[in-house]
C-alpha cells in the first residue's frame, strides 16, 4: 500500500510540475501584448491596461505570476481543455471513480476488474428483482439476481453453477441484454450499456449472442437451416447473396454439420444436430460473447461430450469469450477458465477453475463437487451432504442465505450476511472462508 501511494505521487507531482510549466510557458510564447491578446488590437487606455495587468497578476516577475497559475490550479480552476473543450476539472472528475477503485483495491490487495488485463465483459452489483403477487392482496419481490459482481476476459471461459432457481438464467438474460437490470452495471468492451445509444446498444447486442437449452423450443420450426442462419447476416450485415451463402456453407461445415442439412428444418434433425444449428445461429455474426445457458442439459451424456468439444473448437477458432451456465460441476471442468458458484441470487464463490477445483472454500461447493462422483473419489475429506432446498425466493433468510443448509453455520451466520471477499486469491462469501476445508461441523 505504502509503496503505490508512493509510485502514486512520483508520477503525479513531476506530471503536474511538468505540466503547468508547459502550459505557463505557452501562454507566455504568444506574440503581442497580453491584454490585446484577450481584447484585441483596438488600442487600451493606458490606466485602464495598468488595471487590466494588475488584476490578472500580469504586472508580477513571471515565478510569482507562475505560483498564483499553480495555485488557480490547485483550487480546480483548471479551464477548458483545447483538446475535448470541456472542463478540465470536469474530466478529472469523470476519472476520479477510477482513480478511486484503483485506490481502494490496492488497499484490499485486490486487482481492479476495470484495470484487469484483456476484460471484455464487467458485471458490477448486477441485480434483478421481480414485482410477483404474493397471494391474493400482497405483492411480493424475488430477488432472482441480488448484486452479482464478476468480469469475463477476451476468449476466456466463465462457468456459472448453481442449483435450479438460483438466478443463472436470470444472470444470462441481464448479460445479454433480453432484460434490463434492477441496479449495478454492465460493461462490454468498456461500454456502459446503460448510458450508451440506442444504436450502440443494437450493435452491442450483436457482440453478444445466445444459445439456450432447448434447442427445439429457440429454433423456428418453418424455417430451413440456411434461412435461420441467413436471417441475422441479412439483417446485420451489407453481404451480398453470395457471400451470405459462402458463411452459411462455411458455418454448416464448422459445427461439423453436411451441405445437404442447408434444406432441412429443424424437426428433421436430432437433439445434438439441432443444438449444432443453434450454435451456428449464434456464432453466424462472430459474437465477441457466447452465453450459453445450459446447452447440454436437453442431451445423453454421449451427445453432450461432443456439443462441449464443438464448444471448445470454436473457440479456439474464433476466439470467442463463453459465459458457459449449468448445474453440473463436472461438465463446466473441460471448459471453464473461470467458475462462479451462485446461490440464491448471489455469487459463493468466484476464481480460477484449478484453484476451486482443488480445494473448495465455500460449504455450498463443497456440497456440490460431493454431489459429483467423478470428482469426489479422490478427496473424501470435502464430502457435505447438500439438505433441504432452497428458500422460498419470496422469503429470503437472514444473515447467510445459506444457513439454513450449511453443516457449519455458527451464529453470526444467522444475522450477519458475509460480503464476497477477496481470501488467497479468489473470491469467497463465507464468514469461515479462511478456515477453508478444515472446518469442522
Ligand atoms: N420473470 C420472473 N418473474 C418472477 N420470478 C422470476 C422470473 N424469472 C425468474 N424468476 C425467479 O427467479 C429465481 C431464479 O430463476 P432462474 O430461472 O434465473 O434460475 P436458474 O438458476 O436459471 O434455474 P434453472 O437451473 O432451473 O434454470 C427463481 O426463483 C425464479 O422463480
Ligand atoms: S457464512 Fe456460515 S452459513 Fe454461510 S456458508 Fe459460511 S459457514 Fe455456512
Ligand atoms: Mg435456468
Amino acid at each position: 500500500m505504502f509503496r503505490f501511494v508512493l509510485r502514486r505521487i512520483g508520477m503525479v507531482i513531476p506530471t503536474f510540475i511538468g505540466i503547468t510549466i508547459l502550459a505557463f510557458a505557452l501562454i507566455h510564447l504568444i506574440p503581442g501584448d497580453p491584454i490585446e491578446v484577450v481584447i484585441g488590437e483596438r488600442g487600451v487606455d493606458p490606466a485602464m491596461h495598468a488595471e487590466a495587468m494588475k488584476r490578472l497578476g500580469l504586472d508580477l516577475p513571471l515565478p510569482v505570476q507562475y505560483f498564483h497559475y499553480v495555485g488557480h490550479t490547485l483550487k480546480g480552476d483548471l479551464g477548458m481543455s483545447i483538446i475535448t473543450n470541456t472542463s478540465v476539472m470536469g474530466e478529472f472528475m469523470a476519472r476520479f471513480p477510477a482513480t478511486l477503485e484503483l485506490t481502494i483495491c490496492a488497499m484490499n490487495a485486490v486487482v481492479p476488474e476495470t484495470f484487469a488485463k484483456d476484460t471484455l465483459l464487467v458485471a458490477d452489483k448486477l441485480a434483478r428483482h421481480y414485482s410477483v403477487k404474493h397471494s391474493m392482496f400482497q405483492q411480493g419481490t424475488v430477488k432472482a439476481l441480488n448484486g452479482v459482481s464478476f468480469s469475463l476476459e477476451r476468449g476466456k471461459t466463465l462457468a456459472v453453477v448453481g442449483e435450479s432457481g438460483c438466478g443463472k438464467s436470470t444472470l444470462a438474460r441481464q448479460l445479454t441484454m433480453i432484460e434490463a437490470p434492477t441496479s449495478g452495471r454492465l460493461l462490454i468492451d468498456g461500454e456502459d450499456v446503460a448510458n450508451v445509444s440506442r444504436a450502440k446498444v443494437a450493435d452491442l447486442r450483436q457482440r453478444v449472442q445466445m444459445v439456450f437449452q432447448n434447442p427445439f423450443a429457440s429454433l423456428n420450426p418453418r424455417k430451413t437451416v440456411e434461412q435461420t442462419l441467413g436471417e441475422p447476416l441479412a439483417i446485420n450485415t451489407k453481404l451480398s447473396s453470395t457471400e451470405r451463402a459462402e458463411r452459411i456453407a462455411h458455418m454448416i461445415r464448422t459445427v461439423g454439420l453436411r451441405p445437404e442439412h442447408a434444406a432441412r428444418y429443424p424437426h428433421m434433425f436430432s437433439g445434438g444436430q439441432r443444438q449444432r444449428v443453434a450454435i451456428a445461429r449464434a456464432m453466424i455474426l462472430d459474437p465477441q460473447i457466447l452465453v450459453a445457458d445450459e446447452p447440454l442439459s436437453a442431451m445423453d451424456v454421449s451427445i453432450q461430450a461432443q456439443i462441449l468439444n464443438l464448444f471448445m473448437d470454436l473457440q479456439q477458432q474464433f476466439g470467442t469469450s463463453y459465459v458457459f451456465i449449468s448445474h453440473n460441476l463436472s461438465v463446466v471442468e473441460h471448459i471453464a477458465d473461470d467458475v462462479m458458484v451462485m446461490y440464491f441470487g448471489g455469487v459463493a464463490e468466484l476464481g480460477d477453475k484449478a484453484t476451486i477445483y482443488a480445494r473448495p472454500r465455500h460449504p455450498y461447493t463443497r456440497a456440490l463437487m460431493s454431489a459429483t462422483p467423478a470428482l469426489f473419489e479422490e478427496d473424501q475429506r470435502i464430502k457435505i451432504r447438500l439438505q433441504g432446498e432452497m428458500p422460498s425466493p419470496l422469503n429470503s433468510p437472514s444473515g447467510c442465505t445459506f444457513h439454513q443448509r450449511c453443516p457449519y453455520a455458527i451464529d453470526k451466520c444467522r444475522v450477519e450476511e458475509p460480503a464476497l471477499r477477496f481470501v488467497d486469491g479468489w473470491h469467497v462469501s463465507c464468514h469461515r472462508a479462511e478456515e477453508g476445508g478444515e472446518i469442522d461441523a
